[in-house]
């Protein structure tokens, strides 16, 4: 699996064991369905219940409906979590601001193609600033930009809901392209050597997390699932652990 690279920037604590090695799954709690008023202490809470990594939703009210946070908040969450950071740009353009997301601790970006005019030089201007560097695709987003650019991929992400909100329903079409991608980085990677994460994100549920991964993806992001449901004492080891037996029985 490819390993996370910190970005340059105040110096991070040590990774706790669970971030050490990579296992078979990852599940990225989205902050989008987490309290925004006590946004530091949830993810604390979520990355002590073992959340692998936090998935950070960037919109900007132009290139989908909505408007969220963008590396000021980052940056004050940076020093609450080990786990990599995980940011999903929903914005258009991206080039100006991925510098800046960089040096607020992201540790992987992604972005949409349909967002970026050269999409070859933004993959490349990530990595340039110590990131991993993903492709998000939206539900009808065809998979050919792809082609000249897995080189370039550390993460592919497919949006199993249009994006803009958390709380919609998974659109069942997902598997099949799940299925359609899982292949293409099984060649890739037999050609290569080289490994490329499969992530999805949209109205993943503990009662369809196993089929999601049954059919390729490795990578899970959860909002309104792991947020809108605390343990008593405000912790997500519950849900978290229903996602992950969930998982157990994926059977990939
Ligand atoms: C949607 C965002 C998702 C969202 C997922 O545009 O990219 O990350 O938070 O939320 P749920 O898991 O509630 O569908
Ligand atoms: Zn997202």
């Amino acid at each position: 699996m490819p390993t996370i690279r910190m970005p340059a920037g105040p110096p991070a604590p040590p990774a706790p064991p669970h971030t050490m090695s990579t296992p078979t799954y990852r599940i990225a709690p989205s902050i989008l369905s987490a309290d925004f008023a006590r946004l530091g202490e949830e993810v604390r809470r979520v990355t002590e219940a073992g959340a692998d990594w936090i998935h950070f939703d960037v919109m900007d009210n132009h290139y989908v409906p909505n408007l969220t946070v963008g590396p000021l908040v980052c940056e004050a969450i940076r020093p609450h979590v080990t786990a990599p950071i995980d940011v999903h740009l929903m914005v258009r353009p991206v080039d100006r601001i991925i510098p800046d997301f960089a040096k607020a601790g992201a540790n992987i970006i992604t972005f949409h193609p349909e967002a970026s005019d050269h999409i070859d030089r933004s993959l490349a201007l990530i990595r340039d600033h110590g990131c991993q560097a993903g492709l998000v695709f939206n539900p009808a987003t065809p998979l050919h930009h792809l082609d000249h650019v897995m080189d370039r991929l550390d993460v592919i992400l497919l949006m199993s809901v249009n994006p803009g909100f958390g709380g919609q329903s998974f659109i069942p079409e997902t598997l099949n392209k799940l299925r359609a991608v899982r292949a293409r980085i099984d060649a890739y990677t037999a050609r290569t050597g080289r490994q490329i994460l499969l992530e999805v994100d949209g109205g993943v549920k503990v009662d369809n997390i196993a089929e999601i991964a049954a059919a390729g993806a490795d990578t899970f992001v959860a909002g309104s699932a792991v947020f809108s449901k605390p343990d008593a004492d405000g912790g997500y080891r519950g849900i978290l652990g229903q996602l992950r037996d969930a998982l157990a029985t994926a059977g990939r």
